[in-house]
């Protein structure tokens, strides 16, 4: 049975609290009660009030943690050592379109460190939560990466840029890349719970540019947990700001990295 210290518990209840409005809004969206027009606008006004919510809950129960939110922005607090950061809804698109994948994000960080991080998913009620040593854990089940060695049997996940996004070069020839080196390539529409598949062992790597730090905070530390490595598309380690990840298992992550090397060089050879 896992142990789930004060801290994670206080950022699953949160979650599980504000999950209730999600799932009673995704339930409108679902039997078409909003009209298509106001669809765009009430999925918004689900997302402020889930982001309510959780700010609700982590101030009570730790009043003087900074905050950065996916919606209001950063708040600095009286203990700026300990900053949330939080998307309280992960794959927007899926919610207004009806798609049940989407997910609630969030991540406690010590001095600039990830310490702890909660993804839950309320449709199949699944919560994915990490501690720093303590290892991953999907409800009481504890989370390995997967132990694929080859890529030629690697089912990858991964985000497509779109909207302003959508003119990002470097994309494309990654895709390619990894569409003729693996079994196969998906694309869920939940960067949160796209890590969250790689520290379950569901993928075997993931991959996204851009994203931003309450997609990827609470994730980074689940892979981590999990034994998995993330970096950013060089090796290096500063996801947080470049927003590029790459997350795989121990034997794929350097593969993979040559690979959407490979992908982003040819592309250069060509043009
Ligand atoms: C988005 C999702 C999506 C990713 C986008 C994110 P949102 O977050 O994580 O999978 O491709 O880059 O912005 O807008 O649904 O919170
Ligand atoms: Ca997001
Ligand atoms: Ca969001």
């Amino acid at each position: 049975m896992a142990i789930r210290s004060p801290i994670v518990n206080v950022m699953g209840n949160a979650a599980l609290k504000a999950a209730r409005g999600l799932i009673r809004d995704f339930g409108e969206v679902e039997q078409l009660q909003v009209s298509i027009k106001g669809v765009g606008e009430f999925v918004s006004t689900a997302d402020l009030r889930a982001e309510r919510t959780l700010k609700a809950e982590l101030k009570k129960a730790r009043p003087g943690y900074a905050m950065l939110f996916e919606e209001s922005g950063s708040e600095t607090g009286s203990d700026p050592r300990h900053r949330w950061i939080v998307d309280p809804l992960d794959g927007t698109t899926n919610f207004l379109h009806g798609i049940p994948h989407f997910a609630i994000s969030i991540a406690l960080e010590r001095d600039g460190e990830i310490v702890a991080g909660v993804i839950y998913e309320p449709i199949r009620d699944e919560m994915y939560w990490a501690e720093k040593g303590a290892g991953a854990y999907v409800n009481d089940r504890r989370l390995r990466v997967s132990a694929r060695r080859q890529l030629a049997e690697a089912l990858i996940g991964t985000g497509m840029p779109y909207g302003d996004r959508a003119d990002n070069q470097a994309y494309i020839p990654t895709l390619t890349a990894v569409m003729a080196a693996t079994s196969g390539v998906r694309r869920l529409g939940s960067a949160a719970l796209d890590l969250a598949y790689v520290a379950a062992g569901r993928y075997d790597g993931f991959w996204e540019f851009g994203l931003a730090p309450w997609d990827i905070a609470a994730g980074i530390l689940l892979v981590r947990e999990a034994g998995g490595y993330v970096s950013d598309m060089a090796g290096a380690h500063d996801m947080m700001t470049s927003g590029d990840v790459l997350a795989a298992n121990a034997h794929l992550h350097l593969p993979l990295a040559a690979l959407l090397k490979e992908g982003v060089r040819g592309r250069r050879a060509s043009s």
